[in-house]
């Protein structure tokens, strides 16, 4: 049994008074509690916001395989110093988590580490090859109980395959999470097709190579009645795809990332492929959209989409670099100063995209819990008043290919809890 800690004078979702929040064996065991009496070890909390450990479902951790990029424990690190509390890791590591073996590794080594619930996502298809499908079912029923599926990097582009994984996904309770992009359409392809792309003399990537992959995959999910997930949604077209599809009450979600709400395809003028992503920035029209989309809840939540490069990946010529960017610890920073300052997002906003609606779509069952009695205390301390200047050999990673260095962003991750332990206070790993 652990000491209970005692969060004092936290603002719950950034509203109401300055409560005090005891946490005991790992829950949260009472709101108002008084200082004196309890035993606890006291954080001060004083104007910081309270969030629930914040959720991501998409993560390249690179474990199987690239551990000179990432490693579970340098990505665990680096997602408990972002704020969160559980990362969904994506499959596409070497070996491919497309067997039980791979994903129990990857759940085991998350669990061991400790610094956050590592959800290993399972391939859709075995070895990532878009040929026949993996063993979703013996995923599933492992110790990793796999419940999201993805070939994320590649698109599941058979739609009879396509159909087929949305049919047995849905049996085991599970849901496949499309990378969405008919390769036939960007053969080559090396920044968003556009006025930006064309002066650069760069092959473009047009948004509807994303488009009619989410409009198929909406229509087989609607036919199988199975749960669809579109990865890092990238353009207005797509948001109006969704918003037809949820209207018919089709089972699909969405998620954004930081970058693609922050950052557009003028970024690429210095030809530096720290800005190579895929999918490409797009333009200010589709951040726009992409923003109003997730104040709105048809795009329904943020997801890192962290992909550490090594530096010989990613110094070098355009066409050579690699695609991605990291995520996780500048993440929570970007949805403030692209939702919450503009008035976009409050809180409970933050919280709902970033930690709730993460949580249900992977069926992470305590995670993205209310901050209320008798709840898991996986939480998030924020200063939403301070700044800091982002620099990528500072953050855990191993990578330091961040597209926002030198940046000066809002708001500070002071604390992270996971089941009532801390795993970082300012800015550094406890344990
Ligand atoms: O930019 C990206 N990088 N997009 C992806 O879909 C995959 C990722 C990676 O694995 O590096």
């Amino acid at each position: 049994m652990t000491r209970p800690f005692l969060l004092r004078g936290i603002r719950r979702y950034g509203a109401g008074e300055p409560v005090n929040l005891l946490v005991r064996n790992g829950l949260i065991a009472e709101l108002g509690a008084s200082v004196d009496g309890t035993g606890a070890e006291i954080f001060n909390g004083g104007g910081l916001v309270a969030l629930p450990g914040l959720v991501d479902l998409h993560t390249h951790l690179r474990e199987p395989g690239r551990e000179d990029t990432e490693t579970i424990a340098t990505g665990s690190a680096a997602a408990a110093l972002g704020g969160y509390t559980a990362v969904f890791a994506m499959a596409n590591t070497d070996p491919v988590a497309d067997t039980a073996v791979v994903v129990e590794y990857v759940y085991r080594r998350g669990r061991d580490i400790g610094l956050v619930d590592v959800h290993p996502v399972g391939a859709v298809t075995a070895g990532l090859h878009g040929q026949r499908l993996a063993e979703l079912g013996a995923m599933a029923t492992s110790a990793a109980a796999v419940r999201l599926f993805s070939d994320d990097g590649l698109c599941v582009h058979d739609s009879l395959l396509m159909r087929r994984a949305l049919e047995y996904a849905c049996g085991l309770g599970g849901v496949i999470a499309q990378h969405a992009e008919d390769p036939r359409l960007t053969a080559g392809a090396q920044a968003h097709e556009g006025r930006v792309a064309a002066r650069l003399g760069l092959a473009g990537w047009p948004p509807a190579a994303e488009e009619s992959i989410v409009a198929r995959d909406c229509l087989l999910a609607r036919d199988a009645g199975a749960a669809l997930h579109i990865c890092h949604v990238s353009s207005a077209g797509t948001v109006e795809l969704l918003r037809w599809a949820k209207r018919r009450s089709i089972r699909v979600s969405a998620e954004v990332t930081p970058h693609h709400l922050l950052l557009t395809d003028e970024r690429l003028s210095g030809y530096d492929p720290v800005n190579k992503v895929n999918p490409p920035l797009r333009t200010a029209a589709d951040t726009e959209a992409l923003r109003t989309a997730l104040a709105e809840g048809i795009v329904d939540c943020v997801a890192t989409d962290h992909a550490p490069h090594a530096a010989q990946d990613k110094d070098c010529e355009w066409s050579a670099a690699r695609p991605g960017m990291l995520g996780l610890q500048t993440a929570l920073s970007v949805v403030i100063a692209t939702m919450v300052q503009p008035g976009l997002l409050d809180w409970r906003g933050v919280a709902r995209v970033m930690s709730e609606r993460p949580a249900q779509i992977g069926r992470a069952a305590d995670q993205g819990r209310p901050i209320a009695v008798g709840e898991p205390a996986n939480l998030v301390l924020v200063d939403p008043d301070a700044t800091w200047t982002v620099h990528g050999v500072q953050l855990a990673s191993l990578a330091d290919n961040t597209p926002y260095e030198g940046m000066e962003l809002p708001g500070r991750v002071v604390l992270t809890m996971l089941r009532g332990q801390v795993t970082t206070e300012d800015g550094k790993v406890q344990g």
